[in-house]
């Protein structure tokens, strides 16, 4: 279960929230995780889709049964980096779970983002939860270091991070076990 970090901004937010999310992760029996940070995906720019596969990161993604997306909202969106390295898979991503947490330096926990990513889930062929992550005021949430200032986030993530693995489980013992004939 990877978890991406959706920015190569300089001084981003999302690495604090990416970081805690890879730490939570880390701490449950049984699921496997790593950072993908999508700055050190270098894909070229003239192109795009398979054409531009980086073969780590499409192995790391075939070999996962989720995927959670750490995506800061910039102008109510997703940046377009992270749609550039998420189009370069494909058939890596079908039928499997996705969770996403928004990161906004705004009030509403990235929801904008979040929602315009799910028309591009269900495209990749990636399964949503119904629940997602919601970091608001990320500025506020962790100090320079990266520290959490809010145990609550504690909480709220163990709640996603269930759904994620009870969904991750389900899609796998699908693929394994149920023809689409
Ligand atoms: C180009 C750009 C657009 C942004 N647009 C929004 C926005 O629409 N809503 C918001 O709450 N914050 C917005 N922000 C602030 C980010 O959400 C904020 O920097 C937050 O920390 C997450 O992004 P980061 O990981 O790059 O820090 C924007 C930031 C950038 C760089």
């Amino acid at each position: 279960m990877p978890v991406i970090l959706g920015t190569p901004r300089q001084g981003r937010f999302s690495e604090h929230v990416a970081r805690f999310v890879l730490r939570e992760v880390s701490r449950r029996d049984g699921v496997e995780t790593e950072l993908i940070d999508i700055r050190e995906i270098h894909l070229p720019a003239n192109d795009a889709g398979e054409a531009i596969k980086d073969a780590r990161f499409s192995a790391t993604v075939d070999r996962a049964d989720a995927l959670i997306i750490v995506a800061p909202e910039y102008n109510h969106g997703y940046p377009g980096l992270l749609k550039h390295v998420l189009d370069s898979n494909l058939k890596e991503y079908i039928h499997k779970a996705v969770g996403i947490c928004g990161v906004s330096a705004g009030p509403f926990g990235g929801a904008r983002v979040i929602e315009n990513m799910l028309p591009v889930m269900r495209e990749l062929g990636l399964v949503t939860i119904f629940w997602d992550g919601n970091f608001s005021s990320v500025q506020t949430v962790f100090d320079d270091r990266g520290t959490l200032l809010d145990e609550a986030y504690i909480r709220r993530i163990d709640k996603f991070l269930k759904e994620l693995i009870w969904m991750a489980k389900v899609l796998r013992h699908g693929r394994e076990n149920i023809s689409l004939e």
